[in-house]
């Protein structure tokens, strides 16, 4: 797979990164562990170098499982793989809401424990790119940022990204510690972070683009008789996946498989090359766990979309008719 830079110090990574969270987390029940660990390793085989995980991505009985799984997985590869891991929220478990709404906490002190017990979990001595989950209020951004230069130099993260950052957040961290990349959540759905593109590149600070196929939906391989899980899988609460709204995306969705059938690709696949092919410093990081679904995704990086079939995409996108899309967890003040 192609490779692509993120930040300013050049961290490379491939094009596309594979999002580990649904092998434990908010997707229904957890995928069979040596399942797991051998679709990780699939995924090296295929090209992929980059895996998201975090520190809270776990199930019920096991809350920091995913990045033990991941740490198992690419324990044989670690000198060819980056690997993403995020600090800074925990689930408010009192809750009966799903998802369980998120309390931010970036103290210091959290930050440390929190980077202690990743390298532990993921069997590894650095972690190539520290994400803070969710801005803290309480937290000041140079505070945080002064931990990632104290983190950096001993060697512990390399690099750090922040996110669901806004922009002045951004700027007055990586005034502090160079900001390799933001993760926010971006899509043909949801593409309220485009406003904050010229300040990436003004930056040069990379956007590793979470939830990229709008949870699955852009693959059109969703329709109305869909059941999720209600406890255990977020998709039972997300609003493109009630029956309204798969009427509502009828146009979307469309658009999509006639680009597809013109570029011999999957609509899947475009929704990745659309942002793959808009600016260079994009890495979408599609969850799945199936192997088939790890290719396909893989594939996206060879769809070559111009500046003008991209363009042509998003004045269609400005018009087609779109119901609400999931927009994250409720955050805890
Ligand atoms: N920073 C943050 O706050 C944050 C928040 C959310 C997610 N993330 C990260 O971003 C990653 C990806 O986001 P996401 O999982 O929310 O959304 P996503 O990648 O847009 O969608 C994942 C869903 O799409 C399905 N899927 C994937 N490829 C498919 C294909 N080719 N055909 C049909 N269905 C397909 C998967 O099902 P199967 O597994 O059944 O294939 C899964 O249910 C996560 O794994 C996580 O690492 C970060």
């Amino acid at each position: 797979m192609e490779k692509r830079m993120l930040g300013k110090n050049g961290l490379e990574v491939s094009a596309l990164g594979l999002g580990c969270m649904g092998f434990s987390h908010a997707y229904g029940a957890p995928t069979e562990k040596d399942e797991a660990v051998r679709l990780i390793r699939q995924a090296v085989e295929m090209g992929y170098t980059f895996f998201d995980t975090a520190e809270i991505y776990g199930t019920q009985d096991n809350p920091y499982d995913n990045e033990r799984l991941v740490g198992e997985a690419l324990a044989p590869y670690r000198d060819k793989v980056q690997i993403a891991t995020k600090f800074g929220i925990r689930f408010d478990l009192s809750s009966h809401q799903v998802p369980y709404p998120i309390i931010p906490d970036s103290r210091p002190e959290r930050i440390r424990e929190s980077v202690e017990g990743s390298l532990k979990r993921l069997r590894t001595d650095h972690i190539d790119l520290y994400f803070q989950h969710r801005i803290d209020p309480d937290t000041p951004a140079e505070e945080v940022a002064g931990v990632m230069v104290e983190l950096m130099k001993e060697g512990k993260i390399l690099h750090w990204g922040i996110s669901e950052a806004d922009e002045e957040y951004l700027r007055r961290a990586d005034a502090v510690c160079p900001v390799a990349a933001v993760e926010n959540r971006y899509s043909m759905m949801a593409r309220h972070y485009e406003a904050l593109f010229p300040v990436l590149e003004e930056l040069f600070v990379g956007l590793v683009a979470f939830s990229p196929m709008a949870n699955g939906f852009l693959t059109g391989k969703y329709g109305k008789n869909e059941t999720f899980d209600k406890k255990y899988d977020y998709r039972s609460n997300m609003p493109q996946f009630t029956a309204e709204a798969v009427d509502e995306n009828r146009e979307l969705l469309a658009l999509l498989q006639e680009t597809a059938d013109r570029k011999g690709a999957t609509s899947g696949q475009i929704s990745l090359a659309w942002m793959l092919c808009k600016k260079p410093w994009i890495v979408p990081i599609p969850g799945t766990r199936r192997e088939e679904r790890l290719k396909e995704n893989a594939g996206a990086a060879e769809v070559k979309l111009s500046a003008a079939e991209v363009e042509a995409l998003d004045r269609a996108l400005d018009a087609v008719p779109m119901s609400e899309v999931f927009g994250g967890s409720k955050i805890k003040k």
